[in-house]
């Protein structure tokens, strides 16, 4: 009894940042992503013959398998609990997992990781999940933005006007062919979780202007989505982005996620658009830079940041499909 599943990262044009219940990911208001497509976390789950807990293991890329960190196999037997109790899974149960990018590169791995666990534990059992259930059942491991990662496109979750509801498609990943370049300033792990930013969210003086803020810039960010407008989306991303770090560097006790490097390609990202080149920043709770531009323009602008000594890596990447079943490794 084994299955294995695929999903991909999301990155936010409107952030989740600050929770209504942080224990069960549930957001104050809805956010909005463009899922990727290259960028994902694929998950096998194996019933073991035994009944004494879970294994988790990570494959390497080229087929080399071992024990996965203490504290990554606790939050994934976190899930499978919370699984348990929706599903009617065995006792103890294999888990094998690997992410098709850097697995230090910076870029969020539980979205992908938590939608991929998700849609090979119901496989599992035979069951062929909706959205709303895959969603539920992907964040129920502790990441709300996994639940953007079960549908292709740009996503909203939750659906407007429907706290706590399901997400929903805005546009499919045919409707425009944006690009994501993930620019790594810094590949070591960051220094606090987004779970503890979520929870300090609120200490900080800003929070409450944000919440204010939110309600009309999602409404753009739905218009610009609609209409292929990218220099109506650009300016609501990089706005985006600084407020979710502002609320983060206001909040009792701090926290400081970018470093020399952010500074260095959000500049250059200014100088890209200074030059002609439509190129946009976002950020995500962390100091590398996602830049959103064309897919004409996306040669030129990684070409151009790849260049820059304070860059380590870029991946490239774009909007994408979603979640799959994968054939057995
Ligand atoms: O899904 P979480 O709990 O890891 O939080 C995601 C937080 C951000 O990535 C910073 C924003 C977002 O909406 O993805």
């Amino acid at each position: 009894m084994r299955a294995t599943a695929s999903a991909p990262a999301n990155i936010a044009f409107v952030k989740y940042w600050g929770a209504a219940d942080l224990e069960r990911a549930e957001p104050l208001h809805p956010s909005i992503s463009m899922t990727l497509e290259s960028c994902r976390s694929i998950t096998t789950v194996e019933a073991l013959p035994r009944g004494d807990g879970d294994d988790v293991w990570l494959l390497d890329g080229e087929g080399g398998v071992a024990p996965a960190a203490v504290a990554f196999a606790a939050a994934v037997s976190r899930h499978l609990a919370r699984l348990r109790d929706r599903l009617p899974l065995p006792p103890a149960l294999r888990v094998t997992t690997r992410n098709t990018f850097p697995a230090a590169a910076g870029i969020a791995s539980s979205a992908s990781g938590g939608a991929a666990l998700a849609l090979a534990a119901a496989r599992l059992l035979g069951i062929d999940p909706g959205p709303a259930q895959l969603a539920e059942l992907a964040r129920c491991g502790g990441s709300g933005s996994a639940a953007r990662s079960v549908l292709g496109g740009y996503v909203e979750w939750p659906a407007d006007g429907v706290p706590d509801g399901p997400p929903v498609q805005l546009a499919g990943d045919g409707h425009w062919q944006l690009r994501d370049l993930v620019v790594v300033v810094d590949a070591t792990p960051k220094g606090v979780s987004s779970r503890e930013g979520h929870r300090r969210a609120p200490t900080s003086p800003h929070f409450s202007t944000r919440r204010q803020l939110v309600p009309a810039r999602l409404d753009r960010v739905r218009r610009a989505i609609a209409e292929r407008d990218l220099a109506g989306l650009g300016p609501l991303l990089e706005e985006e982005a600084i407020e979710l770090h502002l609320i983060a560097m206001s909040a009792r006790p701090p926290i400081f996620y970018w470093r020399p490097g952010t500074l260095a390609v959000l500049a250059a990202v200014r100088r890209l658009r200074d030059g002609g080149l439509a190129a946009w920043a976002t950020l995500d709770a962390g100091p590398n830079v996602h830049v959103i531009c064309a897919a004409a323009d996306a040669t030129a602008v990684q070409r151009t940041l790849a260049a820059l000594p304070e860059v380590l890596q870029v991946l490239a990447d774009g909007v994408g499909s979603g979640p799959r079943i994968e054939e057995e490794p």
